[in-house]
């Protein structure tokens, strides 16, 4: 079972429920007379993206992209790939890129400047997770849900080696599981 290969659980079902609730009722306030689309970046917050949208009580349009920046491993590679791109011309959004992690910064830094130079009205950053401790470029989320310790942390849409995102908490893995696939 996926349970068995969890030393422990970091966040709640429940706690993650709250601190979505709470990014959507505030990102509710803020974009009430914008024309807000929510851009989702795959895989790792679909989890995040379908419960934040929920608690988002205004319209929006939603899109997504797919891009790669780790490739199996647990560190950043520093190389972003993009697998998909969005569906649309993003003059007059206001883009909210909605992430699951904010880590060392490359992948949202190379992805605002991309976004930047299709001249969307504005753009932010709205993160469920974030590891200030390990940033290496100078990026910081408008949104935030909760700041993290240095841990590699799977569960609510968040992968080792693209398993575990299917776990409705968020937990650390067994240090057996690392060092048996190393
Ligand atoms: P960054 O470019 O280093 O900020 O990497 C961000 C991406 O790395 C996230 O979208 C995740 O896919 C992945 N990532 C970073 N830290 C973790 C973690 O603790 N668990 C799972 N994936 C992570
Ligand atoms: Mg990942």
């Amino acid at each position: 079972m996926l349970h068995d290969d969890i030393d422990y659980i970091l966040y709640s079902e429940e706690t993650l429920a709250e601190t979505v609730k709470k990014l959507g009722a505030q990102i509710s306030e803020d974009y009430k007379d914008r024309n807000l689309l929510l851009v989702s970046i795959l895989k790792g917050s679909i989890v995040f993206m379908s419960d934040l949208m929920r608690s988002i009580s205004i319209p929006c349009n939603i899109d997504f992209m797919a891009v790669s920046s780790y490739g199996s491993g647990v560190k950043s590679s520093g190389t972003v790939r993009i697998l998909k791109d969005l569906d649309r011309d993003i003059r007059g959004y206001d883009v909210l890129i909605v992430e699951d992690i904010l880590d060392s910064g490359m992948t949202l830094n190379y992805l605002m400047d991309l976004l930047y130079a299709r001249d969307p009205n504005s753009i932010r950053i709205c993160t469920l997770f974030d590891k200030p401790e390990r940033r290496s470029v100078d990026i910081y989320a408008d949104y935030k849900g909760i700041e993290v310790p240095d841990e590699f942390i799977v569960g609510y849409g968040l992968d080792y080696d693209e398993v575990y995102r299917n776990l409705p908490y968020v937990g650390v893995l067994k240090r057996e599981i690392y060092e048996n696939k190393a």
